[in-house]
């Protein structure tokens, strides 16, 4: 696994994943400044993004990220080019072979199985390049980001007690977990 190469794009008929780039910096930026109230009880760094400047930034860093294989964020978006949200492997663990995947979606782009679609594509590359186990966790108040990881057979591996600092207040976070069926930990 010494090289591990995402591919910068990937889709299917319905929907391309890109990797972050400042030409959806805009989009983004108005995406996110439009959708704070569905994001902001999940994602923190709602909050830390007030202007086209903070989400320059947070593409800067995904930039360089990449570059370090640590993570690895795309934008999802549909054939119009629009952007839909975000999806990205992050905590990418080369020696364990393993790392968790994230996600968001504007309001309404949800229930038409994006993201479901989305996590396919980026787990098919993920496992045949050799790594074993992807992770999804979120607050065990967040009832469709737990759906999104048992819709797509994430195995419910446990409840992490007060795990989650949401605004002050200690949440459980619930930890979903698949094992590559390709490989065999060797
Ligand atoms: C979590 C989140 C991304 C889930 O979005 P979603 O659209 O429900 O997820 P999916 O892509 O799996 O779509 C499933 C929905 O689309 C419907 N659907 C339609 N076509 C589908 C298809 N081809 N495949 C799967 N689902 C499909 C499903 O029936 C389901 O609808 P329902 O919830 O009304 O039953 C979204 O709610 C969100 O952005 N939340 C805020 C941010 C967040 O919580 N992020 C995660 C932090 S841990």
């Amino acid at each position: 696994m010494e090289k591990i190469a995402l591919p910068e794009t990937l889709g299917n008929e319905t929907i391309t994943l890109q990797r972050h780039n400042h030409i959806f910096d805009e989009q983004l930026f108005n995406a996110i400044d439009a959708n704070r109230t569905h994001l902001r009880p999940w994602l923190f760094w709602v909050d830390k993004t007030n202007t086209l400047e903070d989400t320059k930034k947070t593409t800067d860093l995904f930039i360089n990220l990449w570059q370090e294989k640590s993570n690895f964020a795309y934008v999802i978006l549909n054939k119009q080019n629009e952007v839909l949200g975000t999806i990205d492997f992050h905590d990418v663990n080369i020696d364990n072979r393993s790392g968790e995947i994230g996600y968001w979606l504007r309001k309404d782009k949800t229930g038409y199985g994006y993201i479901s679609m989305a996590l396919k594509l980026l787990e098919d590359e993920i496992f045949n390049l050799g790594f074993v186990r992807i992770a999804i966790t979120c607050d065990s108040l967040n009832t469709a980001s737990s759906a999104v990881a048992i819709r797509n057979s994430y195995s419910y591996e446990g409840c992490c007690k007060k795990a989650l600092n949401a605004y002050g207040e200690l949440h459980d976070r619930l930890l979903y977990a698949k094992i590559n069926p390709l490989t065999s930990i060797s």
